[in-house]
C-alpha cells in the first residue's frame, strides 16, 4: 500500500488480455493515486535469471521436501492431527506462498494449510504442499501458527475475516497479521518509525479498515507487521504508471524480504506487538523511475509524472524492528535489487 509503481509478477499477474478494471482492483490497495496507464512490457527484465525468479521457481518445483509435502496435502478443515509447527496461512497469495516455503525450510515435515476465497488456486497450492480450504469452512482444529496475509480488496468485512483467522489460532506459537504502513499519520515526506502516531479512526475508510483489523489482532494477543510497498522480479513484468506527484516518497520491501521478516517474527512467538517491514531506502517516485530507466531494462520511454497536488509520503525506518527481531533484508534497496547505483 502506498506504492506508486508496482511490478506484478507474471506468475500471479493476469494474462495479457486482462481487463484494466480487474488489475486496477488488485492494485487499488497499493496506492491511493489514480492509475494512469497499464501495459505489458516484456522487455523489462532484472539482472536475475529466470531460474532466480523469486516466487515461481522455488514454488514450482524447488525441493523434494515440497513435493513430498504436496503428497501429504490434506483437507485443511479436518486434518488428522496438528503438530507444534503446523501453519495456517489465510490468503496464501504471493507473500503467503513465500512464507510457506521459508517456513518449511525451517520446519521440515510440518503441515501447511492455506485458506482462500475461491478454489481458483487450490490445485496450485496442493502442488506446492499447501493444503487448501475455503474461507468460511468450519474448522475442526486450531493451529499453533497463523498468518493472515490476505489483502483488503476482496473482503466485505476485513476485520471480521481477521477475527475468523484469530479464532483458528490455538494461542501457542504465533498469530501474525500483515498490515500496511498506510495508517502512519505522516504526509509530508518526513521521518516515520514504528512509534509514529496513526491516522485517527474516521478520517479515512482505507486506514479505518486496517486499524480495525489490527485492533482485532492485538486484542487476540497476535502481532501486526506493517509493510511498505511490496515488489518482486520476473522476466515479464506489468508496469503501472500513475498520475502522481513525483516528489511523493515511496517505501519498498522485496516480497522475499517481507516473507523472511514475517517468519523471523513468528519464530519469536511474541504477543501483542506491532512491527514495521521496509528496506530503509525510501525513494521519491521520480527516483524510482530514474533507477528503472538507469537499469536499462525498461525500453519504453517514461514521460514523467503528472500529479502536482497529491499528498506527500513518509520516510520509513524500521531500525527498532531489525534490532529486536535480528533481521536484515536480502535486498537492502531497490537500486541494489536492480543492480544499479543510486
Ligand atoms: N502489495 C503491497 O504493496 C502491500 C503493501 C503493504 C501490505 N500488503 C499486505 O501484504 C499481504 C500480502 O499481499 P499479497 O500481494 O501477497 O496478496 P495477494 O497475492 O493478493 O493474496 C491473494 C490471496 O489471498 C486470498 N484472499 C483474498 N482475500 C481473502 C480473504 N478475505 N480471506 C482469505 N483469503 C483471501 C486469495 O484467495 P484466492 O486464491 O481465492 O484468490 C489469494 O489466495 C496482504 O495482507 C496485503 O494487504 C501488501
Amino acid at each position: 500500500m502506498g506504492t506508486a509503481i508496482t511490478f506484478i509478477p507474471t506468475a500471479t499477474a493476469p494474462p495479457a488480455n486482462l481487463s484494466r478494471s480487474s488489475v486496477s482492483q488488485r492494485c487499488s490497495s497499493l496506492s491511493n493515486s489514480p492509475i494512469l496507464s497499464l501495459f505489458r512490457n516484456p522487455n523489462f527484465k532484472t539482472n536475475r535469471s529466470s531460474s532466480q525468479s523469486l516466487v515461481s521457481t522455488p514454488l514450482r518445483a524447488k525441493s523434494s521436501s515440497v513435493i513430498g509435502a504436496a503428497n501429504e496435502a490434506v483437507d485443511a478443515s479436518s486434518p488428522g492431527s496438528i503438530g507444534a509447527n503446523d501453519l495456517l496461512i489465510v490468503g496464501p497469495g504471493v507473500l503467503g506462498k513465500l512464507v510457506a516455503e521459508k517456513w518449511r525450510e525451517d520446519h521440515p515435515g510440518c503441515q501447511i494449510f492455506g485458506q482462500t476465497v475461491t478454489t481458483d488456486h487450490h490445485d496450485e497450492l496442493v502442488k506446492i504442499g499447501i493444503s487448501p480450504s475455503l474461507k468460511g469452512t468450519k474448522a475442526t482444529h486450531k493451529f499453533p501458527f497463523v498468518v493472515f496475509s490476505a489483502p483488503t480488496s476482496r473482503s466485505l468485512d476485513y476485520p471480521g475475516d481477521v477475527r475468523e483467522a484469530a479464532s483458528s489460532w490455538s494461542g501457542e506459537g504465533s498469530f501474525l497479521f500483515t498490515s500496511s504502513s498506510a495508517p502512519f499519520d505522516c504526509n509530508d515526506n518526513g521521518p516515520c518509525d514504528e512509534d509514529f502516531p496513526v491516522v485517527p479512526i474516521g478520517r479515512s475508510p482505507r486506514t479505518d479498515v486496517l486499524l480495525k483489523a489490527e485492533k482485532v489482532v492485538l486484542e487476540s494477543d497476535g502481532c501486526v507487521l506493517r509493510l511498505a510497498g511490496l515488489y518482486i522480479s520476473f522476466m515479464n513484468l506489468y508496469v503501472i504508471y500513475i498520475h502522481a506527484n513525483k516528489h511523493h516518497i515511496l517505501n519498498l520491501i522485496h516480497y522475499e524480504d517481507a516473507a523472511s521478516l514475517l517468519v523471523a517474527i513468528m519464530k519469536k512467538k511474541l504477543r501483542g506487538r506491532i512491527f514495521l517491514g521496509c528496506d530503509n531506502h525510501p525513494l521519491s517516485r521520480q527516483e524510482v523511475m530514474a533507477l528503472v530507466n538507469k537499469s536499462g531494462k525498461f525500453t519504453q520511454k517514461f514521460e514523467g509524472f503528472t500529479g502536482t497536488n497529491d499528498p506527500l509520503g513518509k520516510k520509513l525506518n524500521n531500525a527498532k524492528t531489525r534490532k529486536e527481531i535480528g533481521w536484515e533484508p536480502k535486498y537492502p534497496s531497490f537500486a541494489q535489487f536492480l543492480g544499479v547505483s543510486e
